[in-house]
């Protein structure tokens, strides 16, 4: 049952396999890849209780043996602080050139130890172990790799691709129902952006997604990595069409900064509130038919995700102070908000062209019926 998803970047190109019982079959994916028997596994605090020691039985079963560092779960853990514990910690197991890292754990772990890895004796490879719906069908695939600086997050990084992905969907059983619909968030990115059938898919057929159903959250972890995958090989260092992958994340950065990178939003929250602020925003502008918002809408509600800034508990800044988040975010150029937009469900683009006092009302509006 299990799927692989290619992704062919030439000497750098790497499996994702996707599907049950991937941590108790671990020796037999990485033994190809090793020169010796033994591994350095970067994990959290939360994972290591959970998942831990699947993964030692399973490299076990292929004779490899594993050493490891716990780290403290959360977004402050990509810093340099751990940045430097993790890099220390590899250099003192004598962790070599042609030695393999693996990462254990969800976004945090893998942008942190592929960071690491991308540094490390100017570079090792490294395996994604992505514990995190949003990780596995996101932040484990295409080789974005960093830590976050006192200025912005994701602002010190590197391109690294893994040398493969074991996106074991059986752990996703363990996450909080929060947690699992904020990478769902993620999930429903994709369809809105390029795949309308996809979109029409989850539709039908999110509940079982979220009702645990096996095939059906192997279906879409294996659709959004495809995508994702597509979308890398085409541009992997973002000159261009990877900023498609952006969808909903200018209204979605503001709206984290503005709630403090607590947890009031999570990122896939952010995400799916912010796609649906985009597709608001090509409605408003011409592009999209004035239906296709409401049925992003729709499909959040249906999903008991969040959908829009009403559903943000607490206060929110005015739309002026919203708008200078979104001018700080990584993605500006030249001063020049970036925003994808839509032409339908799944016809994205990313443009340059959108006047700020078009945002400013979307927000205005927003925030409104967030008080009425
Ligand atoms: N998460 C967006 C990207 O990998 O480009």
């Amino acid at each position: 049952m299990t799927e692989t998803v290619h992704v062919p970047l030439g000497d750098r190109a790497y499996d994702i396999r996707i599907g049950p019982g991937l941590l108790e079959q671990a020796g037999a994916f990485l033994g190809p890849l090793l020169a010796r028997p033994r591994v350095a596994v970067i994990t959290d605090e939360n994972v290591a209780q959970l998942h831990l020691e699947a993964l030692r039985d399973g490299l076990e079963k292929g004779g490899i043996s594993l050493v490891f560092l716990k780290l403290p779960a959360g977004e402050a853990t990509k810093s340099w602080g751990f940045l430097e514990q993790t890099v220390e910690w590899l250099l003192a197991q004598k962790v070599e050139r042609n030695d393999v890292v693996v990462a254990l754990g969800g976004g945090v772990i893998g942008d942190l130890v592929g960071f690491a890895a991308a540094i490390l004796r100017r570079g090792v490879r490294f395996v994604q172990v992505p514990t995190s719906l949003l990780a596995q069908v996101d932040s484990s695939v295409g080789g974005k790799t960093g830590i976050n600086a006192p200025q912005g997050k994701n602002l010190i990084g590197a391109f690294h691709q893994p040398s493969l992905v074991l996106a074991d969907t059986d752990v996703l059983s363990t996450l909080r129902r929060r947690d699992f619909l904020a990478g769902y968030g993620e999930v429903i990115k994709y369809g809105l952006l390029g795949d309308a059938i996809f979109f029409q898919w989850l539709e039908e057929h999110g509940s079982r997604i979220s009702g645990g159903d096996a095939a059906a959250r192997i279906s879409a972890v294996k659709r959004s990595v495809e995508m994702k995958a597509d979308i890398v090989v085409r541009d992997e260092t973002e000159q261009g069409d990877r900023a498609l992958l952006n969808l909903g994340h200018t209204f979605c950065h503001a709206l984290e900064a503005a709630t403090g990178y607590s947890g009031r939003l999570l990122h896939g929250e952010g995400v799916a509130i912010g796609c649906a602020l985009a597709f608001e925003l090509s409605a408003r502008l011409g592009l999209c038919s004035q239906e296709d918002p409401g049925r992003v809408r729709t499909h959040l509600r249906n999903m008991r995700m969040k959908a829009d800034l009403s559903d943000i508990e607490g206060d929110l800044p005015e739309s002026e102070k919203l708008l200078e988040l979104m001018a700080q975010d990584k993605k500006v150029v030249d001063g020049q908000l970036r925003f994808v937009l839509a032409r339908g469900i799944g016809q994205a683009f990313v443009t340059g062209d959108v006047p700020a006092s078009d945002v400013r009302d979307l927000l205005d509006d927003a925030l409104a019926a967030r008080r009425a």
